[in-house]
């Protein structure tokens, strides 16, 4: 039977799949952003469908960060430790 210890070497196409997903998470943060600011230039011009339009789509975003960590602390031990520590029960 195969076991793992932690001075095994990851498996390289494993790390580099956790490393898209971070800059997933990156991409997501980013598009939260850009639609925040967006829906608040909609805001400002009196666009009201649009800007409540943007903002559905930000939500959208918000819960595909949350998948997307999910993904990454279900796959990454470590980093999942280090957010139990920080966050405690924050969450
Ligand atoms: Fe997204």
């Amino acid at each position: 039977m195969e076991t793992r210890s932690a001075l095994d070497k990851p498996d390289p196409r494993i790390e580099g799949l956790l490393a898209r997903v971070r800059e997933d998470i990156c991409g997501e943060l980013l598009a939260i952003n850009d639609y925040s600011l967006h829906a608040r230039e909609a805001d400002l011009l009196g666009m009201d469908k649009v800007a409540l339009v943007l903002r559905q789509i930000l939500c959208g975003e918000k819960e595909h960060l949350a998948h997307h960590i999910k993904l990454l602390l279900e796959n990454d031990p470590e980093q999942a430790d280090i957010l139990a520590k920080v966050l405690g029960a924050a969450i």
